[in-house]
């Protein structure tokens, strides 16, 4: 089944179908660029998508070239679909495009932005929510969002996609159609891979030390191993497809208060998503689905995958049923 078809038969809304089949489209175009990344321009010198672009984003990180491309595309994607609103993690303020845009837009256009030039898998990050649900000019609770999903760019380009009940699963072909994979994206409730940069260590909590400790030296049961890509879509990912936990809590390095990862376009989609697969995502107390978003760039420790595999750093009222 290609995606149109999916989105015919599981939303009855033509607006929030034209808006991921739009955004298809612009990923397309973007998984073209990262793929052809400064071929042939690099033989005659020409910068590559993963070098900096000269300016920083509003939470301070360096936008690289493609970053910029990206949010140029999906923000012309939007446009063509006639969405009303665009929360970017490349636009300091929300874009009003339409007034009487039905739906409303937040994404990290590319994820992972990094890892441009390492050849790791990047990805294109999207929630979407009606536009009467702004307030403020702030989006709404992540429970709201009608759907999310992210393009991951890898050696296969692939459309994680949900409107709240399940995860689908497209696969980008050699012909430019996202087709469904035979993929039941369920995340088992244990399994014994974690996900955390291990180079913060000196400045973690000691209920987070405490918990990967017991992760690498076992504890009395099996160690788990580890991964980490840095690219929150990459890691995810792996998760949807094989269980699995990512951590990027609070630290204490002064910057870090409330983690690194955003919650308006990072978290809320990934934890849509992660809940619909039958794990759990969480900011280390409450549900991020739950979480007030009090500014456009706020940041929240994240938490999430395998339910059971989890628990230890949550609060017992927060599994899923
Ligand atoms: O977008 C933020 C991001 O690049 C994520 O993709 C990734 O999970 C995280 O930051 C990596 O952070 P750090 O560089 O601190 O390991
Ligand atoms: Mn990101």
């Amino acid at each position: 089944m290609i995606l149109n078809d999916y989105l015919l038969a599981n939303t009855a809304s033509p607006a929030l179908a034209t808006t991921i089949s739009s955004l298809a489209e612009a990923a397309i175009h973007i998984a073209d660029l990262a793929a052809q990344n400064g071929l042939p321009a690099h033989m005659s010198g020409q910068m590559s998508l993963g070098a900096v672009a000269g300016s920083v984003n509003e939470d301070g990180d360096d936008q690289k070239q493609l970053d910029i491309l990206a949010d140029r595309l999906i923000q012309a994607a939007l446009q063509d679909a006639g969405v009303g609103y665009y929360f970017s993690e490349e636009e300091a303020e929300p874009l009003c495009f339409d007034e009487a845009g039905e739906l409303a837009v937040a994404s990290d256009p590319l994820d992972g932005s990094s890892n441009i030039d390492t050849n790791a898998s990047i990805g294109t990050i999207f929630s979407i929510f009606p536009a009467d649900t702004i307030t403020d000019n702030l989006p709404p609770l992540g429970r709201e969002q009608l759907a999310a999903g992210f393009f991951i760019y890898g050696p296969q380009t692939v459309l994680l996609l949900s409107f709240g009940k399940e995860v689908a699963a497209f696969a980008l072909t050699p012909d430019k159609a996202f087709v469904k994979m035979t993929w039941d994206v369920v995340i088992p409730r244990q399994a014994s891979e974690f996900a955390i940069n291990a180079s913060n260590a000196a400045y973690w909590h000691p209920k987070i030390a405490e918990f990967i400790d017991d992760a690498i030296y076992g504890a009395g049961k099996e160690t788990s191993n580890m991964r980490w890509i840095g690219s929150l879509v990459a890691d995810a990912y792996r998760i949807f497809r094989r269980g699995g936990i990512f951590l990027y809590p609070a630290d204490s390095r002064p910057a870090y208060a409330q983690g690194r990862l955003r919650l308006v376009y990072e978290a809320n989609p990934i934890a849509f998503l992660i809940e619909a697969a039958g794990g759990v995502a969480s900011n280390g107390e409450a549900p991020i689905l739950d979480m007030a978003v009090t500014s456009l760039h706020q940041r929240t420790p994240l938490l999430f995958g395998s339910a059971d595999q989890l628990a230890p750093l949550l609060p017992s009222t927060h599994s899923p049923s």
